[in-house]
Formats: C-alpha cells, sequence, structure tokens
C-alpha cells in the first residue's frame, strides 16, 4: 500500500514532532541523520515524512498529495482550511499579539493606523471584528523593524518568549490568539484511510496522556 505521507513544518516544530515520534516508539534515525534528503521513511511503519515549509504543508495537504500534517495554528490562521484540524498537538505554544513602541498608546489620535506583519489575513480579521479601518504593510520577517524605523505605528505577530520585543523597546499591546501545533488531515484520507490515521490519532493521545499523567504525579 502507498505509504502514508505526513508533511511536517520545518525548523522549530520539527524537533518537538521528532520528539513524540519517539516517544511513540518510531525509528526517527532518518530524521536525525537528514541531510539534506526531504522525505524521509520510518522504518517498519508504512509512514514518509516530508519536510516542507509551514505554508507548503497546508498546500500539500489541502492537494492531497500528503495525508497528514503538522504545522502551527498561526500558518492555519492565515491560509484557507479546507481540510480537518484534527489534534492540538501541545507544543510549538506561543501567541498571535498586537505590540509596539513601549509606553505608546496605540488607539491614540483619529488617524489611520499602519500595522506591520507577516499574517496580513489574521491582522486584516482582528481590525475588523473591531470595527477598525486599518493599512496593512506586509513584511517578510523580523517585523519588528517595522515600528522601529517609523514604517508602523503596531505590529501583528508572533510572541513566544517576549525576547524580541523587550531587546527592542517594544510591548505587547493586546494577545490576540494563542497557537500550537495542530495536526490537520486530508479531508478525502480521513475516509480513504481512516483506521490508519486514527489509529496514529490515537497512539498520540495516548502519549500525550501519559505525559500529563507524569507531570501530574
Ligand atoms: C518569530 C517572530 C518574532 C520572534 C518572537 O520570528 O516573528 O520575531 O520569533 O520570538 P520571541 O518572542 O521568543 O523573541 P522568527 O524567529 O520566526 O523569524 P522571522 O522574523 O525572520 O520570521
Amino acid at each position: 500500500m502507498k505509504p502514508l505521507r505526513l508533511a511536517l513544518t520545518k525548523g522549530r516544530l520539527e524537533k518537538d514532532t521528532v520528539g513524540l515520534f519517539e516517544k511513540m516508539g518510531f525509528d526517527c534515525t532518518n530524521l536525525h541523520e537528514k541531510g539534506r534528503k526531504l522525505i524521509l521513511s520510518i522504518p517498519e511503519t508504512n509512514m514518509e515524512i516530508v519536510l516542507a515549509k509551514a505554508a507548503d504543508v497546508i498546500t500539500y495537504v489541502e492537494h492531497g498529495v500528503c495525508d497528514i500534517g503538522v504545522v502551527g495554528k498561526d500558518t492555519i490562521m492565515e491560509n484557507s482550511s479546507s481540510f480537518y484540524e484534527v489534534l492540538d498537538l501541545g507544543f510549538g505554544r506561543c501567541r498571535f499579539a498586537l505590540a509596539g513602541k513601549k509606553g505608546a498608546d496605540f488607539y491614540e489620535g483619529y488617524a489611520l493606523k499602519t500595522i506591520a506583519t507577516k499574517y496580513p489575513n489574521v491582522a486584516r480579521s482582528y481590525f475588523k471584528h473591531k470595527g477598525m479601518d486599518i493599512d496593512i504593510v506586509k513584511i517578510e520577517g523580523s517585523v519588528e523593524l517595522a515600528p522601529l524605523l517609523g514604517l508602523a505605528d503596531a505590529i501583528v505577530d508572533i510572541v513566544e518568549t517576549g525576547t524580541t520585543l523587550k531587546e527592542n523597546g517594544l510591548e505587547v499591546f493586546e494577545t490576540i490568539a494563542d497557537i500550537s501545533a495542530r495536526m490537520i488531515v486530508n479531508i478525502a484520507s480521513l475516509k480513504l484511510r481512516k483506521q490508519e490515521i486514527e489509529g496514529l490519532i490515537a497512539k498520540i493521545e495516548q502519549v500525550q496522556k501519559s505525559g500529563s499523567e507524569q507531570s501530574n504525579a
């Protein structure tokens, strides 16, 4: 049978996912010794891991070339969602926040505010809910620069430890949403490979449960 393909977000979520797989008893040697390889098998299973950028994880799962994906809630919120979000994996915890120069009053005055962000859809929908019109400037990285350079009144970005904000004289004005890694599943795959996928979900939940029991003991 065709391998069950799991698209995994490279970088931050990769390490925690490999840790989870190891707790599930999977042999992750190929993932540890991957070099520049992008598709890796897990021995003794019918699973294949595809390493991809976050937004591409969603694309591969939506198109059905990967059955499952591990991706941050931030990427899910920013992109379309023609897939099932089946599990909160509990790691990769951070938050979406509105932030800007320390001590500044973001809502002061009547002028249209400019928001710099890597997540224009998240920013737009946040201010739409507030009934507030804003200008958005799309930035590709180190969004914290925008208020410092005078390009924006504030940023909508991910805050994990808060170090980047702090070291640059910025602070959180408002928390927009909590974020963590999620497991997503292609709509057809969940029907066609129900047993395998549900088996995998059950195994993850078992590991999560024993982890939380140990930390409560
Ligand atoms: C993210 C985010 C912040 C930083 C927050 O950037 O955009 O800049 O991490 O982390 P902290 O609260 O722990 O300091 P990332 O490292 O993904 O790099 P990028 O800005 O180049 O995308």
